[in-house]
């Protein structure tokens, strides 16, 4: 395994195994790895004869005040998670290689980053897409990894490399919990005894709701009241958003269906959680 910081030895390096033939997976992460992105490794490593991961905190996507500077990093541990998962190349760039100075250029997906965690982080997408698109650009995947924790993540990054023609394959993949259903998260390191134990109200609640969508309840508003509550139950939870929304679209649900999705983010203490599950598929 080898670790590259410069972008455009990444790019001769990932450009050649392209002309050799080479089928391309790729991982893209801002490091501190878990579980969850050992799966994404594990089904590129299955699906790719070259494994590439980068690990870049991408200041674009964080808003002023929120947790760039304190966003966890290590990368001597991450190196021995992605040595073992098998990975061949790690991408890891410095930002003002990324974004030098004069940097002027970015990629915008409408419509789709209106609402949930588009709506309360302005800004957030636009960095994602554009890190992403860069990220493409540099490692020429032929399909690239992501979690479905991230669901809107996922389906903006979907929407974006049809819209602009990318050759990537997009694959999705399940979310990875702790053995008490939490969502392994990087940030969940920032939670203090008693907020993890609070942090389960978000599984709990996409329980609850679950239960209700498949004892016959198909008011979205009645289902969403029902988290609402389990979620206020604990003191230091405050509720960003909770949402039934169509899969694709992410159009908001009065009506459940078969393809409804209930999205969380709720912040337990200062910690911002989020999480989602089909309604009608156990968690
Ligand atoms: P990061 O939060 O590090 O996540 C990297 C990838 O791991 C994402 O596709 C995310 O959905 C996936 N992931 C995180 N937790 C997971 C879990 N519990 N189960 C399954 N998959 C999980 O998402 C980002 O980084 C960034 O926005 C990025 C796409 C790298 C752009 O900067």
């Amino acid at each position: 395994m080898e670790i590259i910081t410069d972008v455009n030895l990444m790019q001769q390096r990932c450009l050649s195994a392209r002309e050799q033939g080479r089928r391309i997976a790729f991982v893209p992460t801002m490091g501190y790895l878990h579980a969850g992105h050992r799966s994404l490794l594990e089904e590129g490593r299955r699906r790719g004869e070259l494994l590439v991961l980068s690990i870049f905190v991408n200041p674009t996507q964080f808003g002023q005040g929120e947790d760039f500077e304190s966003y966890p990093r290590d990368l001597t541990s991450d190196a021995g998670l992605a040595e073992a998962a098998g990975v061949d190349l790690i991408f890891a760039p410095e930002a003002r290689d990324m974004y030098p100075p004069g940097y002027a250029t970015y990629v915008d997906v409408e419509g789709l980053t209106d609402t949930l965690c588009g709506r309360s982080r302005p800004g957030h997408f636009r960095g994602v897409t554009t890190v992403v698109t860069k990220l493409f650009t540099i490692v020429q995947p032929h399909l690239a990894l992501f979690g479905c924790k991230d669901f809107q993540q996922l389906a903006v990054i979907r929407r974006m490399t049809g819209d602009l023609n990318l050759p990537v394959e997009i694959v999705g993949m399940p979310i990875v919990r702790e053995a008490d259903g939490l969502a392994m998260s990087s940030r969940n390191v920032y939670l203090s005894k008693s907020e993890r134990s609070q942090a389960l109200a978000l599984v709990d609640a996409l329980r609850l709701a679950g239960r209700l969508a498949r004892g016959g309840e198909s008011s979205a508003a009645a289902i969403i009241e029902a988290v609402r509550r389990r979620i206020v139950s604990e003191p230091d939870a405050g509720i960003d958003y909770i949402q039934i929304c169509r899969k694709d679209s992410l159009e908001d649900q009065p009506v459940i269906g078969r393809d409804s999705v209930l999205l969380l983010a709720v912040k337990i203490g200062k910690t911002r959680l989020i999480d989602n599950a089909y309604l009608f598929e156990e968690v």
